[in-house]
């Protein structure tokens, strides 16, 4: 298991297979189990969906390590564009970018200046949708462990001027019940999620379980009464059934509002649990990722589960 999710990631870093295997018909036809298309238009058809359920959706362009200071501006822009075509469709406009998407690889500052672009840009559309809609949030993805200071340096420095601005933290990550700590006293909304890329073990957990249980703990802090206090936001990105049930126990047994909290899953991924959870009454939302550079990300799904591969291959042969 551990090897397959290794090779899967090592393929995920591989040009010549981004370059070869998007071009391969099975390979993009399998990849449509996790993104509803390619097109700007597919995502927000998609987010229409997902309310009709009371399901909220983030949407995200797929894309990372952008190496062109015009790229990542041009990757602002679209974001931009974005946010008006999800005021214009009815929905709160919530998005996910990749620090290295906005061009951190390049220089950190011109990322922020991106970034912020994004966040002033949101902030319009919020002010003016008319009042009592939820206002969208920008919530910035955990790249791999090379990026932790920065991405938090980023948030950081966005949060100091915005609230509707969040941050990622990997369960995976040694460091992360320290990252979390030095973040709640800013009363952060927090997206917890396992942790995607291939880290070595003195950074990262090698043990489905110890990654689990570090989970459980980080959200228990996440959901202490104090980090409510100073205005904590738990985003729980997770689609394991398990933690989900321990972590609705917690919050029942500790008295915490359901609104205080909302389940994040992807799109394609566990769609039962996502509409259970919101008949149920809890916020959820997912993430919708599209766009035409889904190699790197799509293999990082695959990796998560393996046996994914099979359906790979029964679009190969079917
Ligand atoms: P786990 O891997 O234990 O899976 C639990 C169950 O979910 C499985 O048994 C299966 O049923 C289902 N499942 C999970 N993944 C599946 C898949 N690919 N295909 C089919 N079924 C699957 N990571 C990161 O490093 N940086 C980030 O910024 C983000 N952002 C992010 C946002 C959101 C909203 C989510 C939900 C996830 C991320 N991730 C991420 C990915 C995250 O780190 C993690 O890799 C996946 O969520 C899979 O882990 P689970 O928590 O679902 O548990």
């Amino acid at each position: 298991m551990g090897l397959a999710r290794n090779m899967l990631i090592a393929a995920s870093q591989s040009r010549w297979l981004r370059e070869h295997a998007m071009r391969w018909r099975f390979v993009r036809h399998a990849s449509r189990r996790f993104m509803p298309g390619e097109r700007q238009e597919d995502a927000l058809a998609a987010a229409r969906e997902l309310a009709t359920l009371g399901i909220g959706s983030t949407l995200s362009r797929l894309g990372e390590n952008v190496t062109e200071a015009a790229e990542a501006e041009a990757v602002a822009d679209h974001y931009i564009n974005v946010l008006a075509a999800m005021q214009a469709a009815g929905l709160a406009g919530s998005l996910s970018v990749k620090p290295t998407q906005l061009g951190l690889d390049l220089d950190a500052n011109l990322c922020e200046r991106n970034l912020e672009r994004i966040l002033v840009a949101s902030e319009k559309v919020a002010s003016e949708k008319s009042a009592g809609d939820k206002r969208g949030m920008i919530l910035i993805d955990m790249e791999s462990s090379a990026y932790v200071d920065r991405t938090l340096e980023l948030f950081r420095r966005a949060r100091a001027r915005h609230s509707h601005v969040g941050v990622c933290l990997q369960s995976y990550l040694r460091r992360t019940p320290a990252d979390l700590d030095s973040l709640l006293p800013l009363g952060a909304a927090i997206r917890l999620v396992k942790g995607a890329y291939h880290e070595p073990a003195s950074i990262a957990y090698p043990a489905k379980r110890d990654v689990d249980e570090a989970y459980f703990a980080l959200a228990r802090k996440l959901l202490s009464a104090e980090s409510l206090a100073a205005g904590a936001r738990a985003g729980i990105g997770t689609h394991d059934p398990k933690l989900i049930a321990r972590i609705i126990e917690l919050i029942n047994s500790q008295g915490v509002a359901k609104s205080r909290i909302e389940f994040q899953m992807l799109y394609g991924i566990r769609r039962d649990l996502q509409r259970k959870l919101a008949a149920d009454g809890w916020p959820v939302s997912v993430l919708i990722s599209y766009g035409t550079y889904w190699f790197p990300w799509y293999m990082r799904r695959l990796a998560e589960r393996p046996a994914n591969v099979w359906f790979v291959l029964k679009n190969m042969f079917g």
